[in-house]
């Protein structure tokens, strides 16, 4: 019966990211950096109201585009941190987080044949679902432009089949944060141009030396532009799987549609909960910003003594080092690094072809763990520069 499969899902792969996870588990006293989430509990007062939320009983079905209150909520949280004004009645949907808003925002928009330009290396869950929908990925090289995209460089991949253009910054895996000149450049490019935008911001409270800037916010990309946000990262709620997917009516109407046929709603307590992170602003994200902050800095810091390349992040939680000057495949790095210091990070290749020859190490632990992973890793680094500058690795 295997081949009555579609295809398509065949030819899928398990992220790379959970492939290395796997072949990590295998080993034992490792420090692993590999994960992109909050190591932070999420804040009490947020697992709070999802048990008054059980307690109360508001266990069941929600509207399908999430408790009004909710999208009124998301609605003010981005007015006022990036001036995007979505109606919440029509124009916002709450989502399983922001990765089922891009698969109800790409299945809506996307048929046989049609382009999708992205910057690469890139984060991993775009292209599965493009390509799902028939559609086709066409990657920007960023890796000589500290990995971000101008307008320049979209310029030069607009066909007449481009139907859309990914902007996921801040950006997992590099840190990247596109600044907001960069931004309006795009729209100029785009204003005359039936291509849409899809913005994923589920980074944009993790910036570091400038606010996140929203392309949505220009007057004249708001009609084309499809908005993603989310608690997961900003407010350490992963597990809660709540996302924010919004676009103008005429778009939402149709995203709507996918969603309900996909997942209905996403959990009532979760939303419960998610009411409660926006209605009351316990300066929780601002806290865990710092610490972020704290250790991209330390990271950044020990990396660059020991003589790795590393574009500083400007946002989220991750560092992109290149590991090109050693000779060896990011696989390659990632594996001896586990074996012989046993130190995970992912190896780059699991961010598109253009992450080859780059490891994502996630800045997301304690600086304890920090410490630790990479006092293990100097001296490894350091050998293999070694055998680098002696003309061969052993
Ligand atoms: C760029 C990017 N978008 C979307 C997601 C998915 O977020 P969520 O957990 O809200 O589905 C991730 C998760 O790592 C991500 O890095």
């Amino acid at each position: 019966m295997e081949h009555l499969i579609h295809q398509r899902v065949k030819d899928m792969q398990i992220t790379g990211i959970r492939r290395f996870s796997d072949v990590v588990a295998r080993y034992q006293d490792v420090v692993s950096l590999t994960i992109g989430e909050p190591d932070f509990p999420t804040p009490d007062y947020i697992r709070q109201a999802g048990e008054l939320a059980i307690r109360q009983n508001k266990t069941g079905y929600t509207h399908i585009a999430g408790l009004l209150e909710l999208r009124e909520a998301a609605g003010r949280f981005l007015e006022k941190q990036y001036g995007l004004t979505y109606d919440p009645v029509d124009e916002i949907i709450i989502t399983n987080g922001a990765t089922e808003a891009i698969a109800a925002a790409m299945r809506t928009i996307l048929d046989e044949g049609a382009e999708v330009i992205l910057p690469g290396p890139v984060y991993s869950g775009y292209e599965p679902v493009i390509s799902l929908c028939g559609a086709v990925p066409v990657y920007i090289d960023t890796r000589d432009t500290d990995f971000l995209i101008t307008a320049d460089m979209i310029q030069a991949k607009i066909t007449d089949k481009t139907r859309c253009i990914v902007l996921p910054y801040p950006s997992n895996p590099t840190g990247a944060v596109l600044d907001e000149q960069a931004v309006r450049e795009i729209a100029e490019l785009l204003s005359d141009k039936d291509i849409f935008v899809l913005s994923d911001e589920i980074y944009s409270e993790l910036t570091y030396e400038k606010n996140h800037f929203s392309i949505g916010a220009i007057p004249g990309m708001r009609d084309k532009t499809i908005t993603i946000n989310g608690l997961s990262k900003s407010h350490a709620m992963t597990g809660w799987r709540i996302g924010f997917l919004c676009g103008p009516a005429y778009l939402a109407k149709e995203m709507l549609k996918v969603h309900q046929y996909n997942v209905i709603c996403p959990s009532a307590v979760s939303q419960y909960a998610a009411l409660a992170a926006l209605q009351v602003d316990h300066g929780c994200t601002v806290a865990m910003k710092a610490a972020y902050r704290k250790r991209r800095d330390y990271v950044y810091d020990r990396l660059t003594a020991m003589g790795m390349e590393v574009v500083k992040p400007a946002g989220t939680f991750y560092m992109f080092p290149s590991i090109r000057k050693f000779q060896l495949s990011s696989q390659q790095f990632a594996l001896q690094l586990l074996e012989q210091a046993k130190v995970a990070v992912v190896p780059g290749d699991a961010f598109s072809e253009m992450g080859e020859g780059y490891i994502r190490i996630s800045c997301s632990y304690s600086m304890e763990k920090l410490e630790t992973a990479l006092n293990r890793m100097e001296p490894f680094v350091q050998r293999l520069t070694e055998s680098v500058e002696q003309g061969g690795l052993q």
